[in-house]
């Protein structure tokens, strides 16, 4: 008899390219006016436009300021694409142990894999506009804080949702 799995699936998780190409052509669609964006300043934005065995995506707006805490995606990799404006990634670098800082445009696309720890936020007045997606789908974030040149996980939390509240970290710690 076949041992039972946590998750049972045939479906294979899509490449990191795969991932990217499929951003980036969701982007141009939300760039051909095919999906409405709006944004919300009390809390960020999203909309989840496709959930399947295999991957999900999902169409986020960012206002100024608004922006993730430092986390990763469980098991999950996945790419990121900016449609609109600017948003700020500052991704932790192993090896040097730091938190490195870049800008990312419109156009822009960002990949990824399991272990990769980020923290997204936008810091210009523009509204900014971002399209995700992650495979297998998302199940799973861990959030993090960087005391001198040390990651230290925070808290772990078991959600399908990228843009779902981060627990409260502090009282967490
Ligand atoms: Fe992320």
């Amino acid at each position: 008899m076949e041992p039972m799995t946590a998750r049972p699936t045939t479906v294979a998780p899509l490449s990191l390219a795969e991932l990217a190409a499929l951003t980036s052509s969701v982007a141009d669609d939300v760039s051909a006016g095919l999906h409405e964006v709006h944004a919300d300043e009390e809390n960020r934005w999203h909309v989840r436009l496709r959930c399947d065995d295999q991957v999900d995506v999902w169409l986020i707006s960012w206002t100024q300021e608004q922006g993730t805490q430092l986390h990763d995606h469980g098991g999950s990799s996945g790419a990121f694409t900016v449609v609109s404006g600017e948003l700020s990634e500052a991704v932790w670098t192993p090896g040097a142990e730091v938190l490195r800082e870049t800008s990312r445009s419109a156009g822009d696309a960002v990949l990824f894999g399991e272990h990769y720890v980020h923290d997204v936020r936008n810091v210009r007045p523009e509204v900014a506009v971002s399209v995700h997606a992650y495979s297998p789908p998302l199940s799973q974030m861990n959030y993090y804080d960087v005391d001198g040149h040390q990651l230290t996980r925070l808290a772990s939390v078991w959600t399908d949702d990228p843009e779902a509240p981060a627990p409260d970290l502090r009282a967490a710690s």
